[in-house]
């Protein structure tokens, strides 16, 4: 079959054809050909109760009949209404949502947000962002600028804006003349001069809990709630990402409350609709929304929106998925899961090209290398990402590393058969890659 389809992040002359799947069921994909795959990347980390859920598709099909799409320019609808009110009881410190459809989206509008916050507010010259080195937060202009890594994006350096970056906390990369806590708080100390020496500081941005995309790395208790402390300390709004970690990644619901920060502006995606549909959200503290109140004339109001801002049918499966997170409890269930990843990280570890795996909540990243010893990246000529995608599938599992760091990021409702399964073929995968290479 002839494919019209360019796929994300694909350099599409190695890779002549796809698996097409055409079915999902439970934690399983099915393709064209009848095979079976685990889906070890819940379908790009936001599926939570596996495919075709029951709830899920029903809500999908009833509310489908009774309204699938309505704007919220000049209306509003009884579903974004619910949902909304439903997030704003869930998220502490948070007063107001602003919807979009994807994570990148829910970024951008975060860095307006702010930046209109200063403005309304007659502080103009506040445009500057403060990020973390090795933050991700999607792929539109803006995201990237707020998350640059450079080996995804330097071909797009020259539209990007210009932030100042901070190390992050990797435990598995510290600098050498430094102990891990001395290096954290040198992070620390390195925002805190900033924000001192600056007088431009509209925001620092940070995922919540830890970053991902940009290669795993977990933040060591505390460290996001001394920013969260900075923050307010120096009047800098605080702005989280909690696209890929809240709704029970890592192991809590509201992963900012679990690490005691309070940002002014948060984001949540992906798992939002158990990835069943898209939507992401961007929920602003009362101060925020405040700034933005006043006559018309004033221009105050804020200028963003899109076609299915609020789509209906989105945020239907918004409020039955997250009644589910209730009725099947699920934080008990990511913890249990959890043990069980925990339990195998020192026979991961042990493989002979796994430099580092790092683990919470239903999220594990194994770094591969070339010498562990000397910590040496694999060289991108390997191919690694498809070598493991290939082996994996040997195993039925679909895999997928980002660089050097195969990542374990199953739909959380996994059950403990399954994680063993998924793990094991992961082990499988990563030794007959080793042996090949
Ligand atoms: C932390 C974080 N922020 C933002 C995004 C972007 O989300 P989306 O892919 O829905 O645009 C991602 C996607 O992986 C992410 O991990």
């Amino acid at each position: 079959m002839r494919s019209y389809v360019w796929h994300p992040y694909t350099q599409m002359k190695e890779w002549p054809d796809f698996d097409v799947i055409v079915k999902g069921r439970g934690m399983w994909l099915e393709d064209s050909k009848g095979n079976l795959l685990l889906d070890g990347v819940a379908s790009m980390w936001c599926n939570v109760w596996g495919h075709s859920k029951d709830e899920l598709v029903k809500t999908m099909i009833l509310q489908a009949q009774r309204l699938q799409h309505s704007s919220l320019f000049n209306l509003t609808n009884d579903k974004a209404e619910e949902l909304a009110a439903k997030l704003v009881r869930l998220a502490p410190n948070m007063h107001k949502v602003f919807y979009s459809d994807d994570g990148s989206t829910a970024m951008e509008i975060s860095a307006k947000m702010a930046l209109q916050y200063w403005y309304n507010n007659g502080q103009k010259r506040r445009t500057k962002f403060v990020t973390l080195e090795g933050g991700y937060h999607g792929d539109t202009i803006g995201a990237m600028s707020l998350g640059y890594v450079s080996s995804f994006f330097s071909q797009y350096k020259s539209a990007l804006f210009s932030a100042i970056r901070v190390p992050s906390p990797n435990r598995y990369r510290v600098p050498s003349g430094f102990t891990f806590e001395e290096f954290q708080d040198y992070c620390l100390e390195r925002i805190e001069k900033i924000f001192v020496q600056n007088d431009n500081i509209a925001a620092f941005v940070m995922e919540s809990g830890a970053q991902i995309a940009g290669g795993v790395t977990i933040y060591p208790h505390g460290f996001q709630k001394k920013i969260s402390t900075l923050c307010k300390k120096y009047d800098v709004l605080f702005i989280l990402d909690e696209i890929a970690t809240g709704f029970g990644r890592l192991g809590s619901m509201i992963e900012y409350q679990n690490q005691e920060s309070i940002p002014d502006i948060v984001s949540f995606g992906k798992m939002l609709t158990a990835g069943y549909l898209p939507l992401a959200v961007t929920l602003a503290s009362k101060k925020v929304y405040d700034s933005f109140l006043g006559q018309y004339q004033e221009m105050k109001h804020f200028f963003h929106g899109h076609t299915f801002t609020g789509n209906p049918l989105a945020c239907a499966i918004a409020i039955t998925n997250l009644s589910l997170y209730k009725k099947y409890n699920i934080i008990a269930r990511i913890k249990k899961n959890s043990f069980q990843l925990q339990r195998r990280v020192d026979e991961i570890s042990k493989l002979n090209i796994v430099g580092d795996t790092r683990h919470k909540g239903m999220l594990m990243g194994i770094e591969l290398v070339s010498n562990k010893v000397k910590k040496l990246p694999i060289h991108p000529e390997k191919n690694i990402q498809r070598r493991i995608f290939n082996e994996a599938k040997k195993h039925k599992i679909y895999l997928r590393t980002l660089g050097n760091i195969v990542m374990i990021v199953p739909p959380l409702a996994i059950s403990s058969e399954e994680l063993d399964f998924l793990v094991d073929g992961t082990i499988d995968a990563i030794k007959n890659v080793a042996a090949r290479l």
